[in-house]
């Protein structure tokens, strides 16, 4: 087979390293084409750093719901790659960053993704943002006091659950201090619909008799949807009685603004901060 042989050069193409990329003859012009384009988005990009408020904040999610489960909440959780920091074992450029997030690297446990590429670089520029704003600090929380006041008062085991005490309706805390930033979990507290992630998002049905029940979605096929409901019962439902389903945007939780001092929320934060799973 005869292949194209595309050097980079020059321009936003090889700001920081030569490439060489191989097509097939067929319709590797076209291909060309396409890649140089997306490339010099890239290149532009990155090299202008026009990123909106608004990209930074799509990266955030994008990393959230794709990334922070191995690289942690601030990149830097998978030994000899810190992404916040520009320290990586293998990639020597952008671009070859965007390749390697969405091609993953064969052999190890880092997974291809279907991302675009801006996609790609929206996730590098929030970890940027991450680094400049530095490490979340807890400032003066006890998390002794923010245990009792979740147990207790705050009456978050309503929902959650904490190794193996408390409630299945919302998510599992156990582990969110490894999962979130002190400012991401301030936020989640304060203004619970500002972000909900894909994977913690509420399900509403309303049967044809007009009944609605909302709750964590656990399984849905062509027939029937069951769902977790606010009591923590399973309840199966069969699609030909429901006059709507689907996922909601809104966060079932309250907002603690006005229900937490700041000395508690700071204690709050402390606590979960420091659950890192047993
Ligand atoms: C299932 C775990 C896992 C997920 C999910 C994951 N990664 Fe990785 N990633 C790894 C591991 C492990 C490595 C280190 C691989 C190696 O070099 O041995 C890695 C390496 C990397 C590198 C390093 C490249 C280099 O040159 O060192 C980048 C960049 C990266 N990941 C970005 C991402 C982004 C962005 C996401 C989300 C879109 C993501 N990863 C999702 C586990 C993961
Ligand atoms: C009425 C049920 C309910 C109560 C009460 C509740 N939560 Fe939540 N919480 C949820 C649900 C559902 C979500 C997932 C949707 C979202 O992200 O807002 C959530 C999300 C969260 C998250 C973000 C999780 C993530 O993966 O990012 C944190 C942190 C949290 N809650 C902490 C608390 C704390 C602390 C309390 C008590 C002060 C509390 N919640 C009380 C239902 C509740």
């Amino acid at each position: 087979m005869k292949c194209y042989h595309v050097r980079q050069a020059g321009g936003a193409l090889s700001r920081s390293r030569e490439d060489v990329y191989l097509f097939p003859s067929e319709d590797g012009a076209m291909q060309m084409v396409r890649l140089y384009l997306l490339l010099s988005v890239a290149g532009a990009l990155a090299a202008q750093h026009t990123y909106s408020p608004g990209d930074v904040e799509e990266g955030g999610k994008l990393f959230r719901a794709n990334c922070v489960l191995c690289h942690g909440p601030e990149g830097d959780l998978v030994p000899g790659v810190d992404l916040a920091h520009g320290k990586f074992r293998r990639a020597s450029s952008e671009e070859g960053l965007i390749r390697i997030i969405q091609n993953g690297i064969p052999g190890t446990a880092m997974p291809p993704n279907n991302i675009q590429d801006y996609q790609a670089i929206i996730i590098l520029a929030y970890l940027r943002s991450v680094a400049s704003a530095g490490h979340s600090v807890s400032g003066d929380g006890d998390a002794a006091r923010g245990k009792a006041l979740f147990e207790g008062k705050g009456n978050c085991l309503t929902c959650h659950r904490v190794n193996g005490n408390g409630s299945r309706v919302g998510p599992d805390l156990s582990e969110i201090g490894l999962l979130r930033r002190t400012s991401e979990l301030e936020q989640s507290l304060l203004d619970p619909d500002a972000e909900v992630l894909p994977q913690n998002r509420y399900y509403r049905v309303v049967t044809r008799t007009g009944e609605t029940i909302t709750g964590r979605l656990l399984n849905a096929d062509t027939f029937t949807v069951q769902i977790l409901d606010a009591k923590e019962h399973l309840v199966s439902l069969e699609r030909s009685n429901l006059r709507e389903a689907g996922f909601i945007d809104k966060s079932p939780m309250p907002s603690y603004r006005d229900k937490l001092s700041s000395q508690e929320l700071a204690d709050m934060l402390a606590y979960l901060s420091s659950l890192k799973g047993l």
